[in-house]
């Protein structure tokens, strides 16, 4: 739903009511004396230069229950409060690339305002496309990562998680493939990182050229767990935005666990029980409906890559077993091939994109395969080969699969500054395969 100028107009004729805060506990705010709706914000110490903003959670008779969109440090009883008479409107449009915004869609990269002549604001909630009005996904989309492009291969449009223990090289692969993308528009979702990694992303990963065609949505860990839930959808509603006019947009969202982990802070403090592991059932009511808003619609396409954290092997850990269970594709990065200094550390035979037979044609496809069943063939006999066991000559395929080996593995070993289009990478696997 879009707010028109007219309703904006209308919005702020209204006569000001204000109330006031009569508690605080935890991450809520009990206020009376203001009308409101569920979803709704409310400014608490209203002023010129933007008091503080909290959500409205829960309404009975005279009393909401608000939670905070920022400090609640300092919010006194009695503190005034008033009606915005909307829910929380982000921007969506051409003028938000290059920039970067908080968690709220405010920029805080320093640049000018935004302007709302540029600029639609919208509601953040919007309609997930129906599952008959979306186009399959057919067009490949290019990552410049060849282990990637080549092996699990993304179509426009896809849901792909990339799971992996904590310090294996998630961000650095999300970075790489952010700049070797040839998606139109890309959409970086960085949710509950530390702040020095944002940076760092920013400046050492992007670079001012690959800005040009981003937006970049923050919500470090230090920030209140509302924003930084919202923050993940308002990172999906921007490239909402552009799918509606039809561009392919790559959105990235480092990490999908630490916005599952803000929105078990705000269900246990909203008074949820914990049900799975501590997490709340609220938890797994959101993943599925962030994680459907990208794909693709009637035009356009929002192809999404999350992170998800795995720790110690759990494949038992709730979150990534609901991930796992949503998208259609899973790539896996393992500590062992990150500590043999094999990067990106990803284990091809684990992996696994669901779009793979649709996007690349039989003979490339064909290639893969065979690269596939060459390295599962030396997988299977690894063991024998390190203790001198296995014998040359007894199976041609492992044979094949060492005397190969080390021409597959520089393949797809790649360092961070080299991007490979999508047809060298194809053309190099056919010679390794040919060889
Ligand atoms: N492609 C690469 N080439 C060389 N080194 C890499 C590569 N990817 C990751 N590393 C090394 O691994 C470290 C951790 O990488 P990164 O921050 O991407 O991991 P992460 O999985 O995102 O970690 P976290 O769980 O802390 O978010 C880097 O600082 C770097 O030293
Ligand atoms: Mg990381």
């Amino acid at each position: 739903m879009t707010m028109g100028l007219l309703d904006r107009a209308r919005a702020a004729a209204r006569p000001q009511v204000t109330g006031s805060v009569v508690g605080a506990m935890g991450l809520t705010l009990s206020v009376e004396g203001v009308p409101a709706a569920v979803g709704d914000l409310v400014e608490v110490n209203p002023s010129p230069q933007g008091g503080l903003l909290a959500e409205v959670v829960a309404v009975a008779r005279e009393r909401l229950t608000c939670m905070p969109l920022g400090e609640l440090s300092g919010v006194h009883a009695g503190a005034r409060v008033r009606a915005t008479g909307m829910p929380l409107q982000v921007p969506v449009g051409e003028a938000l690339l290059g920039r970067v915004l908080d968690g709220l869609g405010r920029p805080v990269d320093g640049g000018p305002p935004l302007d709302p002549q540029s600029l639609e604001f919208v509601d953040l909630a919007s309609e997930t496309p129906h599952a008959l009005t979306r186009t399959r996904v057919a067009e490949p989309l290019t990552s410049g990562v060849r282990v990637l492009d080549t092996m699990v291969p993304l179509g426009r449009g896809q849901r792909l998680g990339i799971f992996a223990g904590s310090g294996v090289g998630k961000s650095t692969l999300l970075a790489q493939i952010t700049r070797g993308t040839d998606a139109d528009v890309r959409v970086i979702g960085l949710i509950g990182e530390r702040g020095r990694e944002v940076r760092e992303f920013l400046e050492e990963n992007l670079g001012e050229e690959g800005m040009a065609r981003t937006v970049v949505v923050v919500a470090t860990s230090d920030e209140p767990p509302l924003v930084r839930l919202k923050a993940a959808f308002v990172a999906t509603r921007i490239a909402e935005g552009f799918r509606d006019q039809g561009r392919d947009v790559l959105l990235t969202m480092d990490s999908i666990t630490r916005t599952a982990m803000a929105q078990r802070e705000v269900g246990l403090s909203a008074g949820e029980p914990p049900a799975t592991r501590g997490y709340p059932p609220s938890v797994f009511a959101m993943m599925p409906k962030l994680l459907e808003k990208a794909g693709t619609a009637s035009v356009g396409s929002i192809t999404g890559l999350y992170t998800v954290l795995v720790d110690g092997d759990d494949h038992n850990e709730p979150i990534a077993d609901t991930a796992r269970s949503i998208l259609d594709g899973h790539v896996v990065l393992t500590r062992k091939l990150a500590t043999a200094g094999h990067f990106p550390a990803i284990d091809v035979l684990e992996s696994i994109s669901r779009v793979a037979t649709a996007v690349v044609p039989p003979a490339q496809m064909a290639d893969a395969r065979e690269v596939r069943r060459l390295m599962g063939a030396l997988r299977d006999v690894k063991e024998l080969i390190e203790i001198g066991a296995y014998q040359a000559g007894t199976d041609p395929l492992v044979d094949r699969a060492r005397q190969l080996a080390p021409a597959i593995e520089s393949f797809l070993q790649q360092p961070t500054g080299e991007l490979t289009p999508a047809g060298d990478s194809w053309a190099w696997l056919n010679r390794i395969v040919r060889s």
